[in-house]
């Protein structure tokens, strides 16, 4: 989503600023803007599409106080007025997340006078705040205003004129201080920063920062202390690697990531999941359909109710906390705002939470009783692979944790090596027969199904080819009747007990002249007259199985992707982190 930059030090901010955009442009952007001063005056540049259009229209000048930002439009279309930085009086900011009552602010600052010209809510706040800086003559007090009149959310880095201070707040909306050798930095996201610090620290809530040559942050008008903290993560993580793209890295870096996660987990004290009489998963996405894998194995062999719903749902539906119930917030970035607004609602009702995160000190991670990283690292595609795999596996050792069985054991310290083997298979083969097509079925039962949501999804976001995931048996209550001479369906086939059953309907969809490929678990018997391709993944539980399988359907959308010349790290209209509803 959108991205935001600012320095003030003894270096150039410029090329520095545009360096951060350039390193957030994988959380999705449709137009970037940069603010400096120089020789005492702000100085403003925008421009609709890439950074590099941006820094084909910047002169070559010095300062040592500058904002950027990365758009995704929310309010107002995707162009170079809307494109941040938006100017007011004195007041020049950059803005994450959305102002619900722009509409009355608009209004009440128009009848004193202010005039707009974009159609952000990004210039009302820009308005808003010299409006209070004009009456109260200091940045601090015209801040704090905001938590009285602004509803919605931000993140805002501002400049005055007249003043070389970078100032900076939020409202659930992402924010952090960094602090380098030569100056410090405000970013949306620390992969902005990580190329010059490691340490920086969260903004809270209504935190004011004011940064000079060095930083204060006020709450309520009064100083509070802010705890550094350490990234710790390699800046190499944020870097293709030699790979094409970051999904190609991602999608590589699964047998390491998840081996350290078998190995923490199984060797740290994590909750007890049979402690509770239910459980409620909820996310987005991807997130949502880990916790249905979440689902199907915590039924199974913990005989816990579980129900996963998906965020946007969950927070507007009716929600019952009966018994003990452990609420699962799940979320690659912790910061999706659905997920996060699901969180808070869950805690108001009583209920325990539990986080599963890949990013340390994000907003859910900070709102959760408790949170169990999944140790990903970063993860640059906006397409998500390794987060989801660990996630998943997330799931797995939990209830590993409580039934201890030596078989699953095995699995768990062989499955690395597997991940490896299957990323070396040939894809192309299969692919070919793929990228041409605009529809593609996935059908698979329980566990299985929701594996093909994920593998339908992944498809559609990178390759904009369209996709369906299939309850297998459902099909012919409908969707089969789209099933035509050489329509691709890819069938997942693991759980042995109910192999028959989808064989049966993939036997379907055959005779009605698809073209199939069938990714099924090696020792289950199928005649070769079932399928045109076959994907065997080794002889493993669900505990494992449900990682090898989406790494096949992560290469497999991958190169389509390739085939049909996507940008694959950055499809069109998505953003990384969602952090508006
Ligand atoms: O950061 P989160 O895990 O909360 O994000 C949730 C979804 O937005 C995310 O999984 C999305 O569906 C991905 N683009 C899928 O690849």
């Amino acid at each position: 989503m959108c991205g935001i930059i600012g320095y003030k030090g003894r270096s150039n901010a410029i090329p520095l600023v545009i360096h951060g955009l350039k390193n957030l442009e994988y959380r999705g952007y449709d137009s970037s803007g940069i603010a400096y001063f120089n020789n005492g005056k702000i100085n403003i540049y925008k421009k609709e599409g890439k950074i590099v259009n941006l820094e084909s229209i910047l002169p070559n000048d010095n300062s040592n106080l500058a904002i950027g930002h990365t758009r995704w439009a929310t309010h107002g279309v995707a162009n170079t007025i809307n494109a941040h930085p938006h100017r007011q009086g004195k007041i020049t900011l950059v803005h994450n997340g959305i102002i619900e009552n722009y509409r009355e602010l608009k209004e009440m600052l128009e009848s004193n006078g202010y005039q707009f010209v974009s159609d952000t809510d990004t210039e009302i706040v820009a308005g808003l705040i010299d409006y209070y800086y004009n009456i109260e003559k200091d940045m601090v007090k015209a801040l704090s205003h905001l938590r009285l009149i602004v509803r919605g959310s931000f993140a805002l880095g501002i400049l005055v004129d007249g003043d070389d201070h970078l100032y900076a707040t939020r409202l659930k909306s992402p924010l952090i201080v960094g602090i380098g050798d030569d100056g410090l930095f405000i970013a949306s996201d620390v992969p902005a920063i990580l190329d010059y610090t490691k340490k920086y620290f969260l903004l809270d809530d209504y935190d004011i920062c004011v940064i000079g040559d060095d930083y204060k942050v006020y709450n309520k008008k009064k100083l509070v202390n802010k705890e550094v903290l350490t990234f710790n993560d390699s800046i190499g993580s944020a870097q293709k690697d030699g790979y094409e793209h970051f999904m190609l890295k991602e999608i590589h870096e699964q047998p390491r990531v998840v081996e350290n996660l078998i190995s923490l987990i199984l060797n740290t004290d994590t909750i007890k999941l049979s402690d509770y009489d239910n459980i409620q998963i909820v996310g987005c996405g991807s997130a949502y359909h880990t916790g249905l894998v979440g689902k199907y194995i915590i039924e199974k062999y913990l005989n816990i109710k579980t129900e996963c719903f998906i965020a946007s749902e969950y927070r507007y539906g009716k929600i019952f906390n009966t018994g003990k119930t452990l609420f699962v917030a799940i979320s690659q970035s912790g910061e999706t705002a659905d997920t996060l607004a699901s969180t808070i609602i869950a805690k108001e009702k009583g209920m325990h939470t539990l986080g599963i995160i890949n990013t340390q000190g994000s907003s859910i991670a900070r709102e959760c009783d408790e949170v169990l990283y999944i140790n990903a690292g970063i993860e640059c595609a906006v397409a998500t692979t390794k987060a989801y795999s660990l996630q998943a596996l997330m799931f797995s050792l939990l209830v590993y944790k409580e039934i201890k069985d030596n078989n699953i054991l095995e699995e768990y310290n062989k499955l690395p090596k597997e991940l490896e083997k299957l990323l070396d298979k040939d894809y192309h083969n299969i692919v070919k027969k793929l990228y041409r097509h605009e529809d593609i079925f996935f059908i698979g039962r329980q566990n299985d199904y929701a594996l093909c949501m994920e593998g339908s999804l992944k498809l559609k976001e990178i390759s904009y080819l369209h996709s369906e995931a299939y309850a297998a048996g459902e099909l012919k209550h409908g969707t089969i009747s789209l099933i035509e001479e050489g329509t691709p369906v890819i069938a997942i086939v693991t759980d042995p007990n109910i192999a028959e059953k989808t064989i049966s309907n993939i036997k379907e969809t055959k005779a009605r002249g698809a073209y199939v490929l069938l990714i099924i678990r090696e020792d289950i018997e199928v005649n070769s007259d079932v399928y045109d391709d076959i994907i065997k993944v080794p002889n493993y539980s669900i505990f494992t199985n449900s990682l090898l399988v989406i790494e096949v359907l992560q290469m497999i959308a991958y190169y389509v992707a390739l085939s049909r010349g996507c940008d694959i790290d950055k499809p069109r209209n998505l953003a990384k982190s969602v952090t508006v509803e």
